[in-house]
């Protein structure tokens, strides 16, 4: 799989995409969607007296949440073991952990079925476990290399359900689990539609007791999911692959992505406020899980871009929290940078956001846009004003900042619309130090 043009085809077809496809799991949301689960392990073929694994973590044991799911599948006759140990941001070693358990408690076959309840640490606990039971090894055999020894995973194993507590990181949807490699002080991903679960059950009733702090940073991760795919370039600026299954899994805008983009944009920048100031208001709740949802089904399908690029070397030599990370560089990078790429795209955005555009040209309402998203950010009261905040980022530290995104992100940066080079990229972590007085 490859973002590169000049590979993605023949020589002698050279061919503009004209397809694209969507992979997704079953879905089923909406207020007491939780107390479904059983029936949707029996529509896909799990009968009662199948043996499960609920992935979960303490604090959801502790907020009853756990309890609720796992009552509601023994009470249908379904055996639950609880896996409680999840790390955030699992480390290689987390995964082995869960997966020793699982082969000491089942054998190498594992249980009948996989759930995971919680944020995006615990849900790629739960898809790397299934992923690595069913194909046997341990985690490093299935991370790309050099880290890892790159395998492709062959089979999805079990069925594999996840129940997202946040609304922000789409991994139950996505077909990617990231772990940390601690070693190398970097974060990895396996990448693969074996990865990726066969149901996500979306309800808003597990996310109210999210803290406000966290509902905030998990949301401007969705809002960014959203945008950077709403802004990323179209898939038939492709070349079309000689082979169907070398069409990459982020492969660009398509028709399907914008419109769950706009509709995630509208969601997500007219709920957030709401959700974090009253965490108890079930309608801004379940918004924010919807846009998310949508976020993820347009971004984690269409791409992300230089954002997403910028935050993974800073996560990964800071250890910062993904979303807020994502917040301080959204406005220099997806609206500062990019804006220029497509400017009415972005006077749509602004409306989407809810900002009158009238009288205002194409650029000015990229700039309101810009302008709307910091003032958003100062209304939520629990992020950054921009890097420095964040992890006392300073100027001398843009440079290594820079060389390390150009180095280790080629693939993402390739994506972006428009393109950028490492003087580009370190003239955006330069403005992303400070969006505000702090
Ligand atoms: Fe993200």
């Amino acid at each position: 799989m490859s973002y590169d043009r000049s590979v993605s085809a023949e020589p002698h077809d050279p061919l503009p995409e004209s397809v694209w496809a969507v992979q997704m799991p079953a879905l089923r949301f909406g207020r007491g969607a939780a107390d479904e689960l059983d029936h949707q392990f029996r529509d896909m073929g799990v009968e009662p007296g199948a043996d499960g694994l609920l992935v979960t973590d303490e604090t959801l044991v502790d907020l009853g949440h756990a309890a609720r799911v796992h009552e509601t599948l023994s009470e249908a006759g379904f055996t639950i073991d609880r896996y409680t140990d999840v790390e955030r941001e699992p480390s290689v070693a987390a995964i082995e952990d869960c997966v020793s358990v699982v082969r000491d408690e089942q054998g190498s076959d594992g249980y009948d079925f996989y759930v995971g309840l919680g944020g995006g640490s615990v849900m790629d606990t739960a898809k790397a476990t299934r992923a690595i039971i069913a194909n046997g090894g341990g985690p490093l055999d299935y991370i790309a290399e050099p880290t890892g020894d790159g395998q492709p995973l062959e089979e999805s194993g079990p069925p594999l359900v996840l129940l997202p507590t946040t609304a922000g990181t789409g991994a139950e949807i996505s077909p990617l689990a990231i772990l940390s490699v601690e070693e190398k002080n970097i974060k990895e991903g396996i990448s693969s539609d074996h990865v990726r679960a066969d149901a996500a059950v979306l309800d808003p009733t597990l996310t109210t007791t999210l803290p406000a702090d966290l509902t905030a940073k998990t949301a401007m991760d969705a809002l960014g999911h959203a945008i950077e795919g709403y802004t990323t370039h179209s898939y038939d600026s492709l070349l079309r692959p000689s082979e169907a299954a070398d069409r990459p899994v982020y492969g660009g805008r398509t028709p399907f992505t914008e419109m769950f983009s706009e509709k995630a944009i509208r969601l997500l920048s007219g709920s957030v406020r709401q959700a974090v100031h009253n965490g108890d208001d079930l309608e801004a709740r379940s918004n924010m899980l919807l846009g998310a949802l949508f976020g993820a089904i347009a971004g984690l399908t269409a791409g992300a871009n230089l954002c997403h690029a910028m935050a993974y070397p800073v996560g990964n030599r800071y250890h910062t929290f993904h979303g807020e990370t994502i917040a301080a560089l959204t406005p220099a990078s997806t609206i500062g940078y990019n804006a220029g790429s497509d400017p009415d795209r972005y006077e749509r955005i602004a409306e989407l956001f809810g900002i009158d555009t009238t009288g205002m040209q194409a650029h000015e309402a990229a700039d309101a846009l810009k302008a709307e998203y910091i003032q958003l950010q100062q209304d939520l009261n629990a992020l950054p004003s921009g890097l420095h905040e964040l992890a006392g980022i300073t100027e001398d530290d843009v440079r290594p900042l820079a060389e390390q995104t150009v180095e280790t992100q080629a693939r993402l940066l390739r994506a972006n619309p428009r393109p950028v080079t490492a003087d580009d990229v370190e003239d955006v972590f330069r403005d992303a130090l400070h969006n505000w007085e702090a």
